[in-house]
């Protein structure tokens, strides 16, 4: 089953939820007004909306609250993405230059700021307070995950576990707590909710291990940001970890490139070059899979067949992901 497919089939909700967060996201200011409008509609993936809704639709649910619930989340990632290009310096994004490539890190703070307050009034809507303490919690979990991945910076003798604990805060969590809130909202018994909620993190940690591969190996205009931004900005992701574990403590090179002072492109795209001829890609690949076939294997709770194999499709979705 294809991505599209599921899109398809969920077509009439997403459209609301779309109409949700492009009223969110409405503001007065001039030129503000319209770059937050592009963002919004500017060919995001939908996924973390996608996984919401489809929790719920194994379940006996009720679509009022689903809808804000699903443009909360989509809602609380677009913030987060706005905060994380400011702290990146990155200036593009889904194809289109950000909000920090116009205006000055204190605005665009601000702007963030506002989207995440309208992620929150979105949850508060679903009048559901298990929602909105998921929901608070995720936000807790984005930020500790950045600020990890921020003072870990530049520093090769990261473990795996911190690695593991930081995709898990940046990324995983918002993937757990929107299966979650979708099951919650679902009436799903107690375990399902568990399950559905261990289901979007092992996604969720498959997805960013990806991006990070991503980031390492596809080209900017693929991904519609910049490519290469890693190594550049010192954040040291799961293929690097993986060449280092094979150079035999011969890593002065990976050292210099993750320190930033004075290294040149032709450095940088060195030490990528090197990482991708290693097998560190395929290793990073296998366990990004081996997330995937856990996730999978955890769905066999779920009642519901035809669900139970769109959110299998979701699952091997963030392995072939193209951006
Ligand atoms: C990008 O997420 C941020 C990461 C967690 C890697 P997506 O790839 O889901 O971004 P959009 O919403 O589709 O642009
Ligand atoms: C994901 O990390 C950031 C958030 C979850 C906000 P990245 O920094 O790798 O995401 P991209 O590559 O900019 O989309
Ligand atoms: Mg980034
Ligand atoms: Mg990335």
């Amino acid at each position: 089953m294809k991505f599209s497919a599921i899109v398809d089939s969920l077509q009439e909700d997403l459209a609301r939820v779309d109409a949700r967060v492009r009223r969110a996201a409405e503001v007065e200011y001039p030129v503000l007004g319209e770059i937050l409008s592009a963002i919004v509609s500017s060919g995001g993936k939908r996924l973390r909306p996608v996984l919401l809704l489809l929790a719920a639709r194994a379940y006996d649910y009720d679509i009022e609250p689903l809808i804000p619930a699903a443009a909360g989340v989509e809602m609380l990632h677009t913030a987060s993405l706005v905060h994380d290009d400011t702290i990146d310096r990155a200036l593009l994004r889904r194809g289109q230059p950000t909000l920090n490539s116009v205006f000055n890190s204190g605005t665009v703070i601000l702007i963030g700021d506002y989207l995440f307050a309208q992620s929150a009034i979105l949850a508060a809507e679903t009048m559901n307070p298990r929602v909105v303490s998921v929901f608070a919690s995720t936000l807790a979990d984005i930020c500790d995950g950045q600020l990890r991945e921020i003072f870990t910076a530049h520093r090769i003798d990261q473990t795996r576990e911190d690695y593991e604990r930081r995709i898990y805060g940046k990324t995983a969590s918002l993937f757990a707590g929107a299966a979650e809130m979708g099951a919650l909202i679902g009436n799903a018994d107690e375990s399902a909710v568990t399950a559905l909620r261990a289901f979007g993190a092992d996604v969720g940690m498959a997805f960013q291990i990806v991006d990070d591969v991503l980031d390492l190996q596809a080209s900017t205009d693929t991904i519609g940001k910049p490519a290469n931004l890693d190594l550049r900005q010192g954040t040291v992701t799961l293929p690097t970890m993986l060449y280092l574990s094979r150079v035999n403590g011969d890593d002065s090179h990976v050292q210099r490139v993750v320190d930033g002072n004075g290294v040149t492109d032709e450095e940088y795209s060195r030490v990528a070059t090197l990482i991708q001829e290693s097998g560190a890609i395929e290793e990073a690949m296998d366990a990004a899979r081996s997330y995937v076939d856990r996730a999978v294997a955890r769905l066999s709770i779920i009642p519901d067949r035809e669900v139970q194999q769109q959110l299998e499709a979701f699952a091997n979705l963030a392995l072939h992901r193209g951006y």
